[in-house]
């Protein structure tokens, strides 16, 4: 896997919320807010640079979060994936992705972490949410991901007990 890091290789979780003034995005987007996710407060500082951003899941939530990622302006959605090409291909035509970085088929989501992206969303099926947050960790990605993180007790205990401070999940409902 190669989910790169920012190229002076210190970005840690925690600043890779506040370099391009996350945070106040994050937070509403992890509460499914609708309407007002993906706005950046007015006073906010313009983002210094653009987080390359992965996708995987492009069905009904997961096509409408990405595109709040994409308006919030902080992101650069860089890869998507989903198992069926032609809602890859939606999405990433939504999203402006270049068609050589719309993956397919179950090992789309490898593709994207090897494709260059810093972080990741994951919104496919409930099955793969573990599978994928822990391949996204392991490449050193940031992980916003969908509930339920996971399906049964094994699974739910990685993404409690073992993942790294920082990996953004929504905890309202596991
Ligand atoms: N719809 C909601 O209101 C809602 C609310 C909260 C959470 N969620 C969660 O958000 C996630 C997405 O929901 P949705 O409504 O968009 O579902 P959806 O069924 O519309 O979309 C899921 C997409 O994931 C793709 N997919 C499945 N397995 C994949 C894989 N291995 N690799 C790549 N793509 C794969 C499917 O092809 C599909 O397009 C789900 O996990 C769901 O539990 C949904």
């Amino acid at each position: 896997m190669n989910c790169k890091r920012q190229s002076s290789g210190d970005i840690s979780r925690r600043r890779f919320l506040g370099s391009v003034g996350t945070t106040a995005a994050a937070t509403s987007l992890l509460a499914a807010a609708p309407g007002v996710a993906a706005q950046r407060p007015a006073t906010a500082e313009p983002p210094r640079r653009k987080i390359k951003l992965g996708w995987v899941g492009c069905g009904a939530r997961g096509a409408w979060l990405a595109g709040l990622f994409k308006q919030h302006g902080g992101y650069d959605v860089h890869a998507v994936a989903d198992y069926f090409p032609d809602l890859a291909d939606k999405c990433g035509d939504a999203l402006g992705v270049d068609k050589s970085r719309r993956f397919t088929g179950l090992s789309g989501f490898q593709k994207v972490l090897e494709s260059g992206v810093e972080a990741v969303g994951i919104l496919d099926v409930p099955r793969f949410h573990p599978e994928h947050a822990r391949a996204a960790v392991a490449a050193n990605c940031h992980v916003y991901m969908a509930k339920p993180v996971a399906v049964d007790i094994h699974d739910l205990g990685f993404i409690t007990n073992e993942c790294p401070d920082g990996l953004l999940w929504n905890h309202q409902t596991i």
